[in-house]
């Protein structure tokens, strides 16, 4: 009877011992290992890369038909707001994201061409205004404050 209960307390201590060590080796498998410094540069390279593509095309009127640039009216990303979308926006008759207000402005102050939302150029521009608004902080109701018209400094100015 001893040798049974001793025999019963040996496989359960096994199958636990088993259990434990495969939890802990897929544990171990999943977990990713911390970035490396090489990594994190690499990384950050690969985001300013984007943010740079977007600073040229904010600065570019081939988003456009009529010369103006984003930059005619939002200078440094002025006034784009990024981060306080998505938000309900008037003039999209609808609560809108980051880049679907920046495709209202292509479409009627640049009078120009949507971009696919998906579009490397869309991810770019969204990474400019993001970039230019690090930091700001997102204070409770600023997605539903009334912003003071962009101002228009050169070109021929919307509407
Ligand atoms: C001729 C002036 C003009 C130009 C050029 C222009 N915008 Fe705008 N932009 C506006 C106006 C007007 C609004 C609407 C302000 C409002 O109603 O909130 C606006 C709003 C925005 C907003 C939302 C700001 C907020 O607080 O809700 C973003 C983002 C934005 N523009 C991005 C862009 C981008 C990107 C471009 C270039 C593709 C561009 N704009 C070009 C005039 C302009």
């Amino acid at each position: 009877m001893r040798g049974i209960k001793f025999l019963v307390a040996l496989g359960t201590g096994v199958f636990i011992g088993i259990g434990v060590s495969t939890l802990l080796s897929v544990k171990e498998a999943t977990a990713r290992k911390p970035f490396t410094k090489e990594d994190l540069k690499l990384m950050n390279e690969e985001l300013m890369a984007l943010v740079k593509k977007g600073d040229e095309l904010w600065h570019s009127p081939k988003l456009g038909k009529n010369g103006l640039t984003c930059a005619n009216c939002h200078p440094d990303g002025a006034n784009s707001n990024p981060h306080t979308f998505p938000k309900f926006q008037d003039n999209v008759g609808k609560v809108a994201t980051l880049r679907e207000m920046i495709n209202w402005c292509i479409k009627k102050p640049l009078e120009g061409k949507e971009l696919p939302e998906d579009s490397e150029e869309m991810k770019a521009l969204e990474a400019y205004a993001i970039y230019m608004y690090r930091g700001f902080p997102l204070k409770p109701g600023d997605n539903t404050r009334e912003y003071p018209p962009v101002e228009v400094k050169s070109g021929p100015g919307y509407p």
